[in-house]
């Protein structure tokens, strides 16, 4: 559980089926639902019974901390509040506003790449990618000309994040349990160093745009007025912000970079993509077609590499899902990836096959597949995402060829976000005429 904690759950649920409850001593339970109808109960009907904030804080790794107040901890009218004001952000016309940013940084990418592959064809895609939508993240949403120095960040915010891996929270909740009868009260102290970083550099960087030095855009912008207007503080400011980069970046990072791979690893489906991307770019009616190769390519990727692996809940009143009772308290643990293998619903298990979002085949699997999770908490930066995951791949397939640098399928290495161990690399050269 503690060394690859994606494996040992996918293996117990294998093992004890669609619910079942995992304690360890006088623990709380932990219940893990894996049938799309418990799923639906808790992440639809019964959502407000299903707490996320109270399970980020239960959390001994000091995610509540880094997140403070913003819409991921929130519940009731405050997220009311926060989502409302947030969803604005995420409009077809806002979207549309962050276009000139996600084409420049394309371009620059696209050049880094070639110069790169010039000397050294073999390319640790996975950090390059990251740093790519930490760049587009940061010039989107906080200010399009401020001297970031984006690999600090880059590298601040990845140390804090390892500090709050689940090997590192596991090992941290055992030593509190068995401390306690001691009387030590056991405090995770690791993630400190970093905390500190993250904010010294967001409360400097809210100073200088409350001062007028440089201009806010997206996030700041919107968080920036309303400041102004007196509805949330220069707290609320960088709470959000935390809350972005943990939403906003490495997920999307994380599911192009598997894209990619899963593109590259098929017989065929890079040359069908990029032939499909040819003829989309000499004729009108080919845009029409709906849903294309690309997009069925990302919807299965989504599928077998969901990059938020794992949600938790804690279960606020008593409840009772498919015939078994759910104790006040007791944490509700939903996994997507073994829910995107259960055989009932996915018989392509493990094997990547965009026909399972062909014609009706998708029918009926709405709580079967949730990548972007469902019900009132689905992402809300999910249409954004998807655009920036759409127009990157293509852009990448007209500039590149792509190939696999081993015929072995990568090992996956599950913090918060589903990674590769070690990092997704490809071999890259310039794409033929
Ligand atoms: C492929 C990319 C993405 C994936 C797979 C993804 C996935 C998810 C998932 C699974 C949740 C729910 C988590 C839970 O319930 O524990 C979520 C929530 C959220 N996501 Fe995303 N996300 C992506 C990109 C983004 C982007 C680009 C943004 C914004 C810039 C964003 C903003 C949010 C926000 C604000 C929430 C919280 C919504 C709420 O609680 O009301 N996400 N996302």
């Amino acid at each position: 559980m503690l060394k690859n904690p994606l494996k040992a759950i996918y293996q117990m649920v294998e093992s004890y089926g669609d619910i079942f409850a995992f304690k360890i001593g006088n623990m709380r339970s932990i219940i893990f639902l894996n049938h799309p109808d418990y799923v639906k109960h808790v992440l639809k009907d019964n959502v407000d019974n299903y707490s996320r904030g109270k399970a980020l804080k239960m959390s001994t790794t000091g995610l509540e901390e880094m997140l403070g107040n913003g819409i991921f901890m929130s519940e009731g009218n405050d997220w009311e509040f926060q989502h409302k004001l947030l969803k604005n952000l995420f409009s077809p016309t806002a979207i549309e506003s962050t276009l000139p940013i996600l084409h420049d940084e394309i371009d620059q990418f696209i050049t880094k790449w070639s110069n790169v592959i010039a000397n050294s064809p073999i390319v640790n895609i996975e950090y390059d990618i990251h740093l790519l939508m930490l760049r587009i993240m940061l010039r989107s949403h906080v200010c399009n000309n401020y001297p970031f120095n984006y690999k600090e960040v880059f590298d601040t915010y990845n140390a804090r994040i390892e500090a709050s891996s689940w090997n590192v929270g596991a090992v941290s909740e055992a030593k509190s349990f068995f401390l306690k009868p001691l009387g030590i009260n056991y405090t995770y102290k690791k993630h400190q160093l970093q905390i500190d970083k993250l904010n010294s550099f967001s409360d400097k960087l809210v100073q200088e745009l409350l001062n007028g030095e440089f201009e806010p855009i997206g996030l700041f912008a919107l968080m920036l007025s309303e400041f102004k207007e007196g509805r949330v503080t220069e707290k609320d400011i960088r709470d959000q912000l935390f809350n972005f980069l943990l939403a906003g970046f490495e997920t999307t990072a994380t599911a192009i970079s598997w894209l990619l791979y899963n593109i590259v690893a098929q017989p065929n489906l890079q040359a069908l993509l990029k032939n499909e991307l040819k003829v989309a770019a000499t004729s009108k009616d080919a845009l029409l077609k709906q849903p294309s190769f690309l997009q069925l390519a990302i919807k299965e990727s989504l599928r077998l590499y969901a990059p938020v692996w794992s949600t938790a809940r804690v279960a606020v009143n008593d409840d009772v899902i498919g015939g078994k009772f759910i104790k006040a308290k007791s944490i509700v643990v939903v996994n997507s990836y073994a829910l995107h293998r259960h055989k009932l619903f996915w018989p392509s298990g493990d094997r990547f096959d965009i026909s399972n979002f062909e014609k009706d085949n998708f029918k009926g699997k709405t709580f079967a597949y949730i990548p972007y999770s469902q019900g009132k908490r689905i992402c809300l930066g999910m249409a954004l995402a998807d655009y920036q995951i759409q127009t990157i791949t293509s852009a990448l397939l007209k500039a590149f060829h792509f190939e696999t640098t081993s015929n072995k399928a990568p090992e996956i290495k599950a913090n918060i976000i589903i990674k590769a161990s070690p990092s997704l690399q490809l071999k890259i050269s310039k794409a033929s005429e």
